[in-house]
């Protein structure tokens, strides 16, 4: 099971908070020598292969200085040494690998909405980089239910109105929520979440339900990503 470690480039001073992040993760033991040589040394005896997602790269890469190239260094010959099980994912260009085009070749032909659901929250849950919770609610009377998804066990319903979902479902509109800790009534599926976009979807002229994305960075949907996400929920919405 690969281990995923999020960070947050704005949050991150220096060098020295970069580690600090790395422990408090779990990456690297206390006394840990706090230069490049030593946490090339700690990564390399840790076995376990794990994924750094790090929000707002550019920040990231000015608190780092000098030693930004150095770390790419460091992750590069971790992946050649070990077999590429460790990966530096930046965010956002490499949520780049998510295309409404391949969606659309990968849903063709889905023999049952459920099938098409399942593909989609698969696919958005592997190419965007940095989510925990991928899937959908399908409304039924007053209330949204879950269907297919990607990610920890989720709750069963969810009253329109209620939540983040059932707000989006209420409004008819896309509802991007940077810190789910501010969001009044926010439903917590998984403790770990701390940003979400929902997205309402349509069958024809009737209202469907939403397609949810939960992340554990806070403000991991940039606007871009809310575009493309529509883009994918036209193309979903063709086979519900
Ligand atoms: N957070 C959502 C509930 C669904 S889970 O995140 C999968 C909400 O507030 O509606």
């Amino acid at each position: 099971m690969r281990t995923t470690v999020f960070l947050d480039g704005a949050a991150l001073i220096n060098f020295d908070s970069l580690l600090d992040a790395f422990a408090a993760s779990g990456l690297l033991s206390e006394g840990c020598g706090r230069n490049l040589d030593a946490l090339y040394d700690v990564l390399s005896e840790n076995a376990a292969p794990f994924d750094v997602v790090i929000a707002n790269a550019a920040e990231f890469n000015t608190a780092m200085g000098e030693r930004a190239g150095a770390l790419e260094d460091i992750f590069a010959r971790l992946q050649r040494e070990k077999g590429g099980a460790f990966r530096l994912i930046r965010l956002p260009e490499e949520s780049a690998s998510c295309s409404a085009s391949a969606l659309a070749s990968l849903l063709k032909g889905s023999p049952l909405p459920v099938t098409a659901q399942a593909n989609a929250s698969a696919y958005l849950f592997e190419t965007l980089p940095g989510l925990n919770w991928a899937g959908f609610y399908q409304k039924r009377g007053d209330t949204l239910f879950l269907s297919a998804f990607q990610g920890r066990p989720a709750c069963l319903r969810i009253p329109m109105g209620k939540g983040v979902c059932g707000t989006a479902a209420k409004r008819k509109k896309t509802v991007v929520v940077p810190d789910v800790h501010e969001f009044p009534g926010h439903i917590a599926c998984d403790a770990d979440s701390r940003s979400e976009i929902v997205i309402p979807l349509w069958r024809g002229k009737r209202f469907w339900g939403v397609l949810d994305l939960d992340s554990p960075l806070p403000g991991r949907f940039t606007d871009k990503e809310k575009a493309l996400l529509e883009q994918a929920a036209r193309i979903i919405e063709k086979y519900l």
